[in-house]
């Protein structure tokens, strides 16, 4: 197949670029790398043939119009974005052209290429702080920034676009929980927890547990989420229609975990610094992944012991 992937560059983009390019699809990556990095698509640019990277910005109007037209994409996964939920918060118009217009310029010009296939990076964020657990699809989205506001209305454009709601284009909107893995970048301070503690234990230094460490979340492999966006971007199930679905484990690991976990790889590290948690956290997080494995055939194959041995020894 052919496939366009906005925000090819980044952490989860260039996974998805070389599952797919694996797989023998051919792909055409925009990214406008402010938050993206060539260096992620290294491997990709290896596969000249089938791989082609282009530097734009897919807020701008006109830009995925006029790489439809050339391309002529069977899918567009649409991973380009304001990733930084404090960023959000600091600069919401900011987070509306990268978050929002973004998205209505992959609606439209998916509508004028008649586009077969929509993915599109959701998140757990529209939910906010759910206290019934494990969240399933149906839990109240009640978002707590305007990161977690512009996924779920990014949903909305995409699902009730009029080439969705008549069922020419299959929209897959994907609410992934905590992903980890090779290549989020562990020198920003909006990572990941598992990042930033990887980058601690490389450095020899002790990481920094914020509260008590009995936190727990649904940390999911980027690897698991390339697979996820390819799955939803290539299957061919018959009846597979417009939707959401979690991209989750359905397991919780606590930060205690995660940390005997890292001393297990680090035996000589120092132990983690306790220090107030933090205003705002939310304690728990856990998705039901029910829905993605009956729609999809999805069901997360990494656990977080063989994901974070990985990544260590890769480092
Ligand atoms: C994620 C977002 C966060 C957002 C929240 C709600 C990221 C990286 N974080 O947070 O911005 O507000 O969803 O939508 O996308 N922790 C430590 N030590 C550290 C770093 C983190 O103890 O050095 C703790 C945090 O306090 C938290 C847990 O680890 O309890 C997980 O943190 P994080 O990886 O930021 O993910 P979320 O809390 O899920």
């Amino acid at each position: 197949m052919k496939i366009l992937i906005t925000g090819a560059a980044g952490f989860i983009g260039s996974h998805t670029s070389e599952r797919l390019l694996a797989e023998g699809h051919e792909v055409l990556g925009v990214d406008n790398f402010r938050t993206g990095h060539r260096r992620n698509l290294d491997a990709a640019l290896r596969q000249a043939l089938r791989f082609e990277l282009v530097e734009a910005d897919v807020a701008e109007s006109g830009v995925l119009d006029s790489l439809c037209a050339r391309f002529r994409p069977e899918a567009i996964i649409h991973l380009a974005a304001l990733v930084s939920v404090q960023e959000s918060i600091a600069n919401p118009a900011l987070n509306h052209r990268l978050n929002i217009t973004a998205t209505e310029h992959v609606a439209s010009a998916a509508a004028k290429q008649g586009v077969r296939r929509i993915v599109f990076a959701s998140s757990a964020a529209v939910y906010g702080d759910v206290r019934a657990l494990p969240i399933d699809e149906a839990a109240p989205k009640q978002p707590i920034s305007p990161y977690g506001e512009a996924k779920l209305s990014s949903e909305s454009i995409l699902l009730d676009s009029p080439a969705a709601v008549a069922g020419d284009c299959v929209v897959r909107c994907q609410r992934y929980f905590n992903v980890f893995g090779p290549r989020q970048d562990p020198a920003s301070p909006y990572s990941g927890v598992i990042s930033v503690f990887q980058n601690c234990y490389a450095a020899g230094r002790a990481p920094t547990i914020y509260g008590d460490g009995q936190q727990t979340r649904d940390f999911i492999s980027v690897y698991d989420v390339a697979r996820a966006n390819a799955l939803a971007a290539t299957s061919a199930r018959t009846g597979l229609a417009s939707g959401v679905a979690n991209i989750c484990t359905g397991r919780a690991t606590s930060l205690l975990e995660s940390v005997r976990i890292f001393s297990v790889e680090y035996p000589d590290a120092p132990p983690p610094v306790f220090a107030p948690a933090r205003s705002g956290d939310i304690v728990h997080s856990l998705g039901d992944p029910a829905r993605a494995r009956a729609e999809l055939g999805f069901e997360a194959e990494w656990t977080v012991e063989r994901a974070l041995a990985e990544l260590i020894r890769g480092a």
